[in-house]
């Protein structure tokens, strides 16, 4: 009977490992970068940018921006680093997110002065040049849906998404997020920049969705210092990049699933002729 427990056990053990979701959307990469200069690992500098990016994450767990400098000597071997996450994030999706977009970063920008990555759901970014407080519109990555007619009406509510996202009623908002039937918008500032640089930055993010995109069903631009999307329906209708990394979570799935299947069912087989085998032992024995 014992053996029996014991292999439902581990059937549910199979059924449980096949059926945890992977990895959540907050975790899909969206761009990263790295600087030029590089580093002599095992170096001070080193030292400091490990000391930074674990302040980072430890920071992550209670606060959703916050940025900090290590001195060094000189004074070129300062490091200074910062995080933001999506304003509707809380502590602890803020803080699984940091950690993987600073594990992330320090693989890809392994000896690299300077790093930036930004997933769905945070960014972090450090450099031994300052660039704190510092407003940058550069463009880093756009993209934009396939310019298949809107409706007038969908046009409509995407503008109305992007206007809100551009002058939000009330108080200044570092986070913004906005929905007019199936169109949703979010726009996000990192918190080092004044609310008139933020405003500045989103205002001219909004601008170049409008012009560079014109009437798509989804569209977003990273600068610098801050992102604005938007999207029709769902809460992905994103990039091809996007789509097939969905499939593939989807395939995963079922694959899991299907191994799931089949070991239970050889787990079952195993236990069956066991069984029989004690039964004929038992059989010939009397
Ligand atoms: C950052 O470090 C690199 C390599 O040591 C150096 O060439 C560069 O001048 C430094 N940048 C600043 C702003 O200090
Ligand atoms: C950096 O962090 C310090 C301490 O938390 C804060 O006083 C300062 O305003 C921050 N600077 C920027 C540019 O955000």
């Amino acid at each position: 009977m014992s053996n029996i427990v014991y292999l439902l056990f581990l059937i549910t053990l199979f059924l449980s490992s096949m059926t945890t979701p992977s990895t959540s959307a907050t975790d899909s990469f969206i761009f990263g970068g790295c600087s030029q200069p590089k580093y002599t690992p095992g170096s001070a500098y080193e030292t400091a940018v490990n000391s930074l990016l674990t302040s980072l994450v430890n920071s992550a767990a209670f606060t959703n921006y916050n940025n900090f400098t290590v001195p060094g000597t000189p004074a070129s071997d300062t490091v200074y680093g910062l995080f933001q996450c999506r304003g509707d994030l809380d502590n602890d999706q803020c803080s699984r997110c940091v950690a993987r977009a600073v594990s992330q970063v320090g693989t890809l920008c392994y000896a690299s002065c300077g790093g930036a990555l930004q997933l769905e759901g945070c960014f972090v970014k450090y450099d031994n040049a300052t660039f704190l407080g510092v407003e940058d519109k550069t463009v880093v990555t756009k993209k934009c849906g396939p310019s298949v007619g809107l409706t007038s009406d969908a046009l409509t509510r995407r503008d109305a998404v992007l206007a809100y996202l551009q002058t939000p009623d009330g108080t200044y908002k570092t986070f913004r997020s906005s929905g007019s039937g199936d169109f949703q918008g979010v726009a996000q500032c990192t918190g080092d920049l004044s609310p008139t640089e933020c405003q500045d930055c989103v205002s001219d993010a909004i601008q170049r969705l409008r012009t560079d995109c014109g009437p798509t069903s989804w569209g977003e631009i990273y600068l610098a210092k801050c992102y604005a999307r938007y999207s029709e329906g769902g809460s992905h209708s994103r990039g091809s990049n996007d789509d097939s990394s969905h499939n593939d979570d989807e395939i995963e799935k079922t694959l899991a699933i299907l191994i799931g299947l089949i070991a239970g069912v050889a787990l079952i087989i195993v236990f069956l002729s066991f069984l029989s085998k004690v039964c004929e032992k038992h059989k010939g024995g009397k």
